[in-house]
C-alpha cells in the first residue's frame, strides 16, 4: 500500500429529525392523491384525452429500492394529499436556520467523538446536494453557532458531496491551511422531492451528518481512521436534474413545473452509474496496491439497495456479506450526501486496528468520490 497521508477522520455524528414515515403511510397518501385526481378528471379519462394516474405499492418500493422508512422534518404536510410537501415555517433572520440547526446537532456529536473543541478547528465545510439558500454560506452560520473561528464555505456536488468535501478538506490541511476541518452534510431532501410522482415519491428522507478531519498526531478519538487516499470523478449527465434556481423568476412560464423538483431517469441512472462507479472504485483500489481481500468494509452511497449489492459484488468479486457492505437505506431512505456517512458512523467502530474500508459516494452530475480509510484506533 502507498504511504499514508497522515490525515484522519477522527469523529463522526448523525442527526435525524424525530418524525418518521413508513412505506405504508406514504403509499396511502399517494394513492389517495391518485384516486382524487382520477375522480376529478373522470370525464377526460373516459374520453381518452387524459391518462389515469397509477397507484403506488409498498411491495414495489421495497423490491426496487430497499426502502422501508424515512426520517422527515414534517410528516403532516408530506402525507396530506392536498399538500404533499413538508411545511417548514420560515424563521426570522436572527434565528438559527433549520439546516444550520441540523448541522450543529450532528457537528456536536462528531466533535465529542473526536474530543475536539471549537478552538481546535480552523474551518467548516457545508457540503450537500440541496442547500437551503444561496448566502450567507450555511457553513458560516454553522461556524458561528459552534464558536469556531477561521474560514467556512459551502459546496454542492449532489449525492457525492461528502467525499468531495473530505478530499477538499484533506488538501486544505495538507497545504497547511488548517489544523482540523469540520465537514457537515445537512440534507432536507423532502423539500425537493416530488411526492406526486410515482417513480420517486418514496425515495427521500431528511438527515445530517458531520465528520472531523485532522492530522493523526492531534487525533484523540477512539474510532480514528487514517485517509489512505481520496479520489474524485465527474462525467456530465442530465439523468438526475433539478432546474430550481434564481433564474426561474426570469422565465415565469416555467414556474411551479415538476422540473423545479427532483427529476431522474432511474433506469438510465442505474445503467450508466454502475459501470462508472465500479470501474472508478476498482481503479482507485488498484492505484493503491489494494485488492478485494484487503477490504473489510464498504460504506456506499445509500440510493438503492440493488445498486449497492451490484457495486459490492464488483469490488469483492462475489456477493458481499451484510457486514461487508452495510445498508442503512431501509431505515433512512436516500439521504443523499449523508447516507454513506451514516453507514460509516454506525458500522465502523467494530473493525480492528489496521482494517481497511472504502467510503464511496456518487450521484447527480454524474459525480463520484472514493476515500480509502485504514483504522488507526
Ligand atoms: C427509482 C428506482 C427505484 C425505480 O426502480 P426501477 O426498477 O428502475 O423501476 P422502473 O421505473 O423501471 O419501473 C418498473 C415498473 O414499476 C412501475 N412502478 C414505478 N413506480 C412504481 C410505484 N411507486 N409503485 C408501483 N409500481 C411502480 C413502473 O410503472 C414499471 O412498470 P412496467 O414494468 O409495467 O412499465 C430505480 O430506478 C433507482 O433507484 N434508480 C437509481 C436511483 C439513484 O441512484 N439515483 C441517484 C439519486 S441520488
Amino acid at each position: 500500500m502507498r504511504n499514508l497521508t497522515g490525515l484522519v477522520v477522527s469523529g463522526s455524528g448523525v442527526f435525524v429529525p424525530p418524525q418518521t414515515i413508513s412505506n405504508e403511510e406514504i403509499v396511502a397518501s399517494f394513492n389517495t392523491y391518485v384516486q382524487r385526481t382520477n375522480h376529478a378528471h373522470e370525464a377526460e379519462i373516459a374520453a381518452g384525452t387524459k391518462k389515469a394516474l397509477l397507484e403506488s405499492s409498498c411491495a414495489f418500493i421495497v423490491k426496487a429500492s430497499g426502502i422501508k422508512n424515512r426520517y422527515v422534518l414534517d410528516k403532516t404536510g408530506i402525507l396530506d394529499p392536498e399538500v404533499m410537501c413538508p411545511r417548514i415555517p420560515e424563521r426570522p433572520d436572527g434565528e438559527l436556520s433549520v439546516m444550520a440547526e441540523m448541522a450543529v446537532a450532528a457537528a456536536r456529536d462528531a466533535m465529542a467523538a473526536a474530543g475536539k473543541t471549537p478552538s481546535g478547528i480552523d474551518g467548516v465545510i457545508c457540503s450537500c446536494a440541496v442547500l437551503q439558500r444561496a448566502y450567507p454560506a450555511m457553513a458560516i452560520e454553522i461556524q458561528g453557532a459552534l464558536g469556531i473561528t477561521g474560514f467556512a464555505f459551502d459546496m454542492s456536488v449532489g449525492c457525492a458531496s461528502a467525499t468531495y468535501a473530505i478530499h477538499i478538506a484533506k488538501g486544505l490541511i495538507e497545504s497547511g491551511g488548517a489544523r482540523a476541518i469540520l465537514v457537515c452534510n445537512p440534507e432536507i431532501l423532502t423539500g425537493h422531492a416530488n411526492f406526486r410522482e410515482r417513480d420517486s415519491h418514496f425515495l427521500f428522507g431528511d438527515a445530517c451528518t458531520a465528520i472531523i478531519i485532522e492530522r493523526a498526531e492531534t487525533a484523540q478519538g477512539v474510532n480514528v481512521w487514517e485517509i489512505v487516499s481520496s479520489k474524485l470523478k465527474a462525467q456530465f449527465s442530465n439523468n438526475i436534474r433539478n432546474n430550481f434556481g434564481f433564474l426561474n423568476r426570469c422565465a415565469p412560464e416555467g414556474a411551479g413545473l415538476p422540473d423545479k423538483l427532483f427529476v431522474q431517469q432511474g433506469r438510465k441512472v442505474f445503467k450508466e452509474v454502475l459501470p462508472l462507479v465500479s470501474h472508478f472504485m476498482t481503479e482507485h483500489l488498484a492505484e493503491n496496491g489494494l485488492t478485494a481481500v484487503d477490504i473489510k468494509r464498504l460504506w456506499l452511497h445509500q440510493a438503492n439497495i440493488n445498486m449497492n449489492l451490484f457495486l459490492a459484488h464488483k469490488v469483492f468479486g462475489r456477493d458481499p456479506t451484510p457486514d461487508e457492505a452495510p445498508n442503512i437505506i431501509d431505515r433512512y431512505a436516500n439521504t443523499s450526501s449523508a447516507g454513506a456517512i451514516i453507514a460509516f458512523n454506525q458500522y465502523s467502530a467494530d473493525l480492528a486496528e489496521g482494517d481497511i474500508g472504502v467510503l464511496c459516494t456518487f450521484g447527480a452530475g454524474y459525480s463520484a468520490g472514493s476515500v480509502i480509510l485504514k483504522k488507526l484506533s
